[in-house]
């Protein structure tokens, strides 16, 4: 396979290097299309997710705050504490990427997996950015594909998507120090989901995950001199001390704030709804579980519906198709 150098690394947002691209079939659908496009840019690779490729596992367990249920009566929201499976990730499709590598873009990502005690899961797929680039699985497909159409020419595709996306050229060019450790930095479900009660009031609401000692980056000098791991490292480390704990939170909606679009990020007035803490407890065995591991953003508990966000079954679809890759 011939690979070659692709503007990705350019705008943060990809992989260094791009394969020739998987052949085309006309049924394919968006969310099949995007997997392609995410093999393209970053290599196909065996057992190895099309995006977020490298993590670390943990468990853990979420204890609601008294009045959670108050917002949802999603089961784990009222009780005892739940089991909760962790894996924390890089962005990108690169397996063993090093934490600095610029096309991970600076995007980490917390994917948290609740057992329920009724035998069921509910998945919380987040990222370290509030907001996204787009709005639409069109729209993705177009930056995944413009990111990978480097030239000669100016303007470069990436250039003109940007110039054409202001949402998509704010997420790529914020700022994304590096953080101390997996634990050390908040995360967010950017999708809005339904939050309905046992009074049948229904909000709508965005997730956050918050670590609860604060948040804490180091400099860039200090992260280029970094181990390649080390994001999973310290907190494996932590955790051999003591729980590392996160707040987990909604951010509600006021009547009119947009859903379905994920590039709207609502005001920071917004009423936020502590819901419980995260601890994490003890690492687990990534190179041994990670590949039968699922996050799905559909995968919900009665309490908690999908909104009009287009990316929501959107995702799901692409992160199936990714799993049926990689078990190949
Ligand atoms: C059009 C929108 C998106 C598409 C098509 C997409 C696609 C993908 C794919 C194909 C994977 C690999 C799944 C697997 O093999 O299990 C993945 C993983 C992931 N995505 Fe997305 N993604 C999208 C948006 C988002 C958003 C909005 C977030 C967070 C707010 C997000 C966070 C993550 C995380 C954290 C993982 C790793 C999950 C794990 O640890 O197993 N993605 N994504």
């Amino acid at each position: 396979m011939i690979f070659r150098i692709c503007a990705a690394a350019a705008v943060g947002l990809a992989a260094a290097v791009c394969a020739s691209p998987p052949p085309a079939s006309a049924q394919e659908s968006v969310a099949v299309e995007i997997v392609n496009q995410f093999n393209t840019l970053f290599g196909r690779h065996p057992h190895t997710r099309a995006n977020h490729a490298t993590g670390a596992l943990f468990e853990g367990k979420f204890t609601p705050a008294p009045g959670a249920s108050d917002l949802s009566t999603a089961l784990f929201l009222t009780g005892a504490p739940t089991p909760v499976t962790v894996r924390f990730s890089n962005g990108g499709g690169i397996p063993d990427v090093a934490d600095q590598n610029p096309a991970i873009g600076g995007i980490r990502g917390m994917a948290v997996k609740f057992q329920l005690s009724d035998g069921g899961e509910t998945d919380l797929v987040m990222i370290s950015e509030n907001g996204f680039p787009v709005a639409t699985g069109e729209d993705f497909l177009g930056l995944l594909t413009a990111v990978g159409e480097s030239g000669p020419d100016a303007p470069k595709p990436i250039e003109q998507f940007l110039g054409a996306h202001p949402a998509a050229l704010a997420f790529v060019t914020a700022p994304k120090p590096m953080p101390v450790s997996f634990g050390t930095l908040p995360y967010f479900g950017v999708n809005a989901f339904q939050f309905t009660n046992a009074a049948g009031e229904a909000r709508f609401g965005r997730w956050r995950v918050v670590p609860l000692d604060g948040e804490a980056f180091v400099s860039d000098a200090e992260a280029a001199a970094r181990e390649p791991h080390a994001l999973a490292d310290t907190l494996r480390s932590a955790v051999t001390e003591a729980p590392v704990r996160f707040r987990l939170q909604v951010q509600v909606a006021a009547d009119g704030d947009p859903t379905g679009d994920a590039t709207k990020v609502w005001p920071e007035d917004r009423p936020i709804v502590d819901l419980g803490e995260i601890a994490i407890t003890k690492a687990l065995d990534t190179a041994a579980i990670e590949n039968q591991l699922l996050y799905l953003p559909t995968n919900l508990t009665a309490g908690i519906d999908i909104s009009d966000d287009p990316l929501v079954e959107l995702r799901t679809e692409a992160y199936a198709e990714s799993f049926g890759r990689r078990q190949e």
